[in-house]
């Protein structure tokens, strides 16, 4: 019999590529997804879709249950919902943490309670490492979060780490890339057009994974990860800045002009923006944030992934140059660039 395993946040960027790895292994995979989402599955896709209401607690309390009584409890569970950008800073906390407390209390009370609750949260929680000794960030530092998306991520850690009444694993992502991501592809156009700009005129050290080495760690945690512990995912290497856009001149075959944009006048401008957000729309909250600036700009997003890695027995399939270049290569391939 193949182990149920619900996925909620199916229909994002990470879900999606959760789901691929996890009917790879041979989970029989439930995508959770809201009224809203739009969730697109291949065709012939094996995958039970199932509507969760995460804001009702009483209905989602049943759905858990009707869900346990018409196909067996979930064995597992990916809880990967969640947002990194928000029109105002209660709704970071609102969904990155108050809403997987309330889905915990969901699953005892509906006896729907599975041997793993595996929490996709944010290196955002531990914030950026010392920028003097540029030691890389590790689990066994303490939280300093600089912005609100952080600061959300840190709580919902605290809540399993201290309250949690089912065995959970706590994954902490870097930055991610790869087919279907949103963010990095505006890095990749503006080298396409020739230009390759970088926030600060000083060092700064980068990690970063390809989402399919993510979703292999991530479902791979299910079996092999320890009940209650915490992993930071990479690709276990560290980078500095200007490697990226080397990486992809190199890949596209491009020369550039290099921008070294200093913070603090960036800081200025998007305070002003700021500004004129809150009288003009309130209930917004411009892309670019200060906290925002300076969550990117920070120094040392260095990071120690070794033990994830470990504990899965293998190695990451990408690092930097092959994994931008397989992901360039779907971007062009699907008519993005
Ligand atoms: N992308 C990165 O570089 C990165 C790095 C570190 C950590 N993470 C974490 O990885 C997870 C997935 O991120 P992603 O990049 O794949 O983001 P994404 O593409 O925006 O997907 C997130 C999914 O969360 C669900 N969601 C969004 N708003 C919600 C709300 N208000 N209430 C409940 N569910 C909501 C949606 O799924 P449905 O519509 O299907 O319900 C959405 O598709 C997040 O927890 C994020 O913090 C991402």
């Amino acid at each position: 019999m193949k182990p149920n395993l619900l996925i909620t946040g199916a229909s994002g960027f990470i879900g999606s590529h959760l789901i691929e790895e996890s009917l790879l292994k041979g989970y029989k995979v439930f995508a959770a997804v809201r009224k809203s989402s739009k969730l697109i599955l291949p065709d012939n896709t094996d995958v039970t879709v199932v509507q969760l209401d995460y804001y009702d607690q009483a209905k989602l309390v049943e759905q858990l249950a009707n869900l346990k009584l018409q196909y067996g409890r979930f064995e597992y569970l990916i809880h990967n919902a969640g947002i990194t950008r928000a029109n105002k800073p209660d709704e970071f906390n609102e969904v990155n943490n108050l809403l997987p407390q309330r889905l915990v209390t969901a699953l005892v009370a509906s006896k729907n309670i599975p041997d793993k609750l595996l929490l996709v949260s944010s290196m955002a929680a531990f914030g950026p490492g010392d920028k003097k000794s540029m030691i890389p960030i590790s689990v066994n530092m303490p939280m300093n979060p600089i912005s609100n998306y952080g600061k959300s991520k840190k709580a919902i850690s605290n809540f399993f780490l201290t309250q949690s009444p089912i065995p959970f694993i706590l994954v902490y992502p870097t930055a991610v890339y790869g087919p279907r991501d949103k963010d990095f592809i505006e890095f990749v156009k503006l080298i396409k057009n020739g230009f390759e700009p970088y926030l600060g005129l000083y060092h700064q050290a980068l990690s970063m994974v390809h989402v399919s080495d993510l979703s292999f760690a991530i479902v791979g945690l299910l079996e092999k990860g320890s009940n209650n512990e915490q992993y930071i995912v990479s690709d276990g290497k560290n980078y500095n800045k200007k490697e990226l856009g080397s990486i992809i001149k190199r890949i596209l075959n491009k020369n550039t002009i290099k921008l070294f944009i200093p913070v603090t006048p960036v800081l200025w401008i998007a305070g002003l923006i700021e500004v004129v957000y809150k009288i003009v729309a309130p209930n917004k909250t411009p892309l670019l944030t200060k906290e925002k600036i300076n969550e990117i700009s920070a120094a040392n997003w260095s990071c120690d992934a070794k033990m994830v890695w470990e504990v899965l027995g293998t190695k990451p399939r990408h690092d930097l140059e092959s994994g931008m270049l397989h992901t360039i290569e779907w971007y062009d391939n699907n008519g993005m660039l």
